[in-house]
């Protein structure tokens, strides 16, 4: 079946959290929204058909996840990244952010400290903070247009801290991005392999936040965390989730995959009374996805690397203060306003009433976010058009 994406996108009045909340938090009103991670187009039709076929089976009552879904993550995950993995590794949550916060409580005390890499996606901030911990932060480096870690840092991380008496450190795990939401890297299977090793050597366990992880531009390809040694594999949580690929955020569905017994009896005792599993729909839609989304993955694959294509051609040639970071995965893109020399608040509203485009301001991501915005474009190309139109307008008017 051939999708078309260029149609016209009409989400308005429908609760979307994306178009319905511009008169909430954009002004003036007809602000683009380009901001919230997903996708201005309609799912995979065999997503659809299985909700609409469970939904007129009408008993809606306490639900589990069926082996079928089991099955198909296993297959997926060793088709496409050869990691074998169980199905009682398999844990699933409503959502990887609240397992984000149910994995920080379960390896650590108030107290403690973890850390993240920023700039980076902003609710990794509550969800260290929320669980009485410090964050710390071993901050990427940019490197012409792209992104690196640094981890001589990383290592200075762990020294103790220096004063009249030096206090050890309370480093208890580490929140890994990849694909890197904003910055949009792949880590290397060097990378990776770098910081698990550091992360061994401290003895901390790695949280390794995957949800990008299929949404990939030419040439590039994930490699799961854990898939790297078994080691890794035994020192790590990973979360995974259909919701980004296939479009699915709303119905709020993921699988964290936990290998090591007494980390996943951990994330098991912190989420007990406090976060249940998805609901009916979202196990439905996930095996829909996973078993029958692969046309449409592909096609809409193919869509975005023509919005980025076209993207990168028009801030290179008419909008060439504004410098691009190219994302490898994910439909979030880096863009660098910094050249125009606005401070952060005075770009937030030249960006909203200048230009009339909603993107996520930078300086949310944390340190190195500052002159940043983040653009979503996910979308059709007549969106990302206008968007790039008014954006040109307004930084050539400046
Ligand atoms: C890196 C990252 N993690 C998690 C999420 C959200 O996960 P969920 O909606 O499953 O809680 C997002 C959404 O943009 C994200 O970019």
């Amino acid at each position: 079946m051939k999708y078309d994406f260029d149609q016209v996108c009409d989400r308005q009045n429908t609760n979307c959290a994306k178009w319905d909340s511009v008169p909430f938090i954009f002004a003036p009103h007809d602000v683009i929204p380009m901001w919230v991670a997903d996708m201005d187009f309609p799912v995979a039709q065999p997503i659809v058909d299985a909700l609409i076929k469970r939904a007129e089976h009408p008993y809606y009552g306490y639900t589990q996840p069926g082996p079928g879904l089991n099955e198909a993550i296993i297959d997926r995950l060793e088709r496409k990244y050869n990691w074998k993995i169980k199905p009682e590794w398999i844990v699933f949550t409503p959502g990887v952010v609240p397992a984000l916060n149910i994995a920080i409580r379960s390896l650590t005390h108030p107290g403690d400290e973890v850390i993240i890499q920023e700039p980076v996606y902003y609710p990794f901030f509550p969800a260290v903070t929320s669980s009485g911990c410090q964050i710390v932060n071993n901050g990427l480096t940019r490197i012409g247009d792209g992104y690196a870690m640094d981890f001589e840092d990383l290592e200075r991380i762990f020294q103790p801290k220096m004063g009249m008496v030096p206090t050890p450190r309370r480093i208890k795990t580490l929140v890994l991005c990849n694909p890197h939401n904003p910055v949009g890297r792949l880590w290397t299977r060097e990378e990776l392999t770098h910081l698990g090793e550091i992360a061994l050597r401290h003895g901390i366990p790695v949280i390794s936040d995957e949800i990008h992880c299929e949404i990939l531009f030419k040439g590039y390809r994930h490699t799961p965390f854990a898939s790297i040694s078994e080691e890794f594999e035994q020192n790590c949580i990973v979360c995974m989730a259909p919701s980004k690929t296939f479009n699915l955020a709303g119905l709020e569905a993921s699988s964290i995959i936990i290998p090591n017994k007494k980390l996943r009896q951990a994330f098991a005792s912190a989420r007990t009374g406090i976060l249940p599993g998805p609901n009916l729909f979202g196990y439905t839609a996930m095996e829909a996805a996973y078993r029958h989304g692969e046309e449409w993955l592909e096609q809409v694959l193919d869509y975005l690397q023509g919005n980025l294509d076209y993207l990168l051609e028009t801030f290179a040639r008419k909008i060439p203060r504004v410098k691009v970071i190219p994302p490898q995965g994910s439909y979030l893109v880096w863009l660098d306003f910094s050249a125009l020399g606005l401070d952060d608040l005075v770009l937030r509203r030249f960006m909203r009433e200048k230009a009339r485009v909603g993107l996520d301001d930078g300086f949310l991501f944390g340190k190195g976010g500052s002159g940043f915005q983040r653009m979503n474009i996910a979308c059709p190309r007549y969106i990302l058009t206008e968007a790039l139109d008014r954006i040109e307008k307004a930084v050539n008017e400046l």
